[in-house]
């Protein structure tokens, strides 16, 4: 089916200048751009977003290093939208993330040690929380049907 789903460039990879590298493969795969925008994160923004890991113990370390630096959002329409941008994304651990992928080819994880934060890109994990997410950060006139 058609679908939608939120993807975001992390700081690390925003740093590596490689959002066009990225884009790139969301267009190879199908995937159209339809709501953009670069965005430095506030704390309470990175929270609000991130609000179903509150309780992990892992939730401060993400949040401060999703505010270290401008993040690049984006919406992305294509069929089977939502498993096709975690297929290219790859595993969420960049050292478990297959060749070719996003995540093993732009996410320098060997730079932060056991962190897992700084694996370049986010992406919704189902089409419910995609639809929560896209709203998080466009408002429906800033997504565009194409
Ligand atoms: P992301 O897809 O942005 O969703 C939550 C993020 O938490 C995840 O990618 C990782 O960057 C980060 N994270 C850090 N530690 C863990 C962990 N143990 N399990 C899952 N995600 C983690």
């Amino acid at each position: 089916a058609l679908e939608r789903t939120l993807s975001i460039i992390k700081p690390d990879a925003v740093a590596k200048n490689v959002i066009g590298e990225i884009y790139s493969r969301f267009e190879k795969a199908g995937l159209k751009v339809v709501a953009s925008k670069m965005k430095q994160l506030s704390k309470q923004e990175a929270e609000g977003f991130y609000a179903v890991h509150r309780e992990r113990p892992f939730f401060a370390a993400l949040v401060e290093f999703m505010i270290s630096g401008p993040v690049m959002i984006q919406a992305l329409q294509g069929e089977n939208a939502v498993l096709k941008h975690r297929d290219l994304m790859g595993a969420t651990n960049p050292k478990d993330a297959a060749p070719g992928t996003i995540r093993a080819d732009f996410a320098d994880s060997a730079d932060f040690a056991d962190s897992i934060d700084a694996n370049a890109v986010h992406g919704s994990d189902s089409l419910e929380n995609a639809a929560i997410e896209i709203a998080y950060f466009f408002p429906a006139t800033d997504v565009y049907a194409r």
